[in-house]
């Protein structure tokens, strides 16, 4: 069982990375196995609108990382795709990619659970997270969803590793709970499970994508 999550930041060890490595070590302690894509910061192509992917199955545009990301994606059993906030929308290198990945790979993603996760110095992240989802919805993919809108805060790694709320549980759910809500801002209950199943923001995606892929998973 595969996770692929996309960085669609040119920062490779950014703000954005910071919140899928969270994602993905939750994976891994769901014995779910993850890679990183990092689109990079090479320029890459808009779509043309030329509709040749429509019978190739790819784009011909191969000088950038499109058709190699579309690959991994058919090969995924789950996709996040992450993104910084830019001017309240995804980034438009990634909406480049992902607008030709999307017309260019038919059905092969429908059913494949994915999930979106923003990363915003301050605002703007929902309107970047829907636009994010626009894309799983119209190819019937699952949208995995947390209880909160996957984002975090930050202009550097730094400041999203100090955004508890962003990456961890936050003390709403951990009070109900009855887990000490201190120890949780502070960090310290990361990875621990919380009674119930619940959890908040990026915590809260890796049970519901193991188990939508996996029903069988507890
Ligand atoms: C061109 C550009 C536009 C941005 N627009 C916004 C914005 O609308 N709202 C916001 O809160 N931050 C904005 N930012 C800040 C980034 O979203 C924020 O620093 C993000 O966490 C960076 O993620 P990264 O380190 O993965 O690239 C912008 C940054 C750039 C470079």
């Amino acid at each position: 069982m595969k996770v692929l999550l996309i960085n669609g930041s040119p920062n490779e060890q950014g703000c954005t990375n910071r919140a899928l490595t969270e994602v993905a070590e939750a994976l891994h302690r769901e014995g779910v196995e993850t890679e990183i894509f990092h689109i990079g910061n090479r320029p890459v192509w808009g779509c043309n609108g030329c509709n040749a992917c429509v019978k190739l199955g790819r784009c011909v545009h191969d000088d950038d990382p499109a058709n190699s990301l579309m690959e991994r994606m058919k090969e995924a059993d789950g996709i996040v795709i992450g993104s910084p906030v830019y001017y309240s929308g995804v980034n438009g290198a990634l909406c480049a990619i992902l607008d030709r990945v999307f017309y260019a790979c038919g059905s092969q993603l429908t059913g494949k659970p994915a999930a979106a996760v923003v990363s915003a110095r301050r605002s703007g992240t929902t309107a970047a997270f829907q636009r994010l989802n626009q894309y799983f919805a119209i190819k019937e993919m699952p949208v995995v969803t947390s209880q909160y809108w996957n984002n975090v805060h930050g202009y550097t790694a730094e400041d999203v590793e100090k955004d508890a709320e962003g990456l961890s549980d936050h003390a709403y759910p951990c009070e109900k709970h009855g887990v000490d809500a201190e120890a949780d801002r502070s960090g310290e209950n990361r990875g621990t499970p919380v009674p119930g199943g619940r959890g908040t923001a990026l915590y809260g995606l890796h049970p519901l994508i193991s188990r939508t892929i996996d029903p069988q998973k507890t």
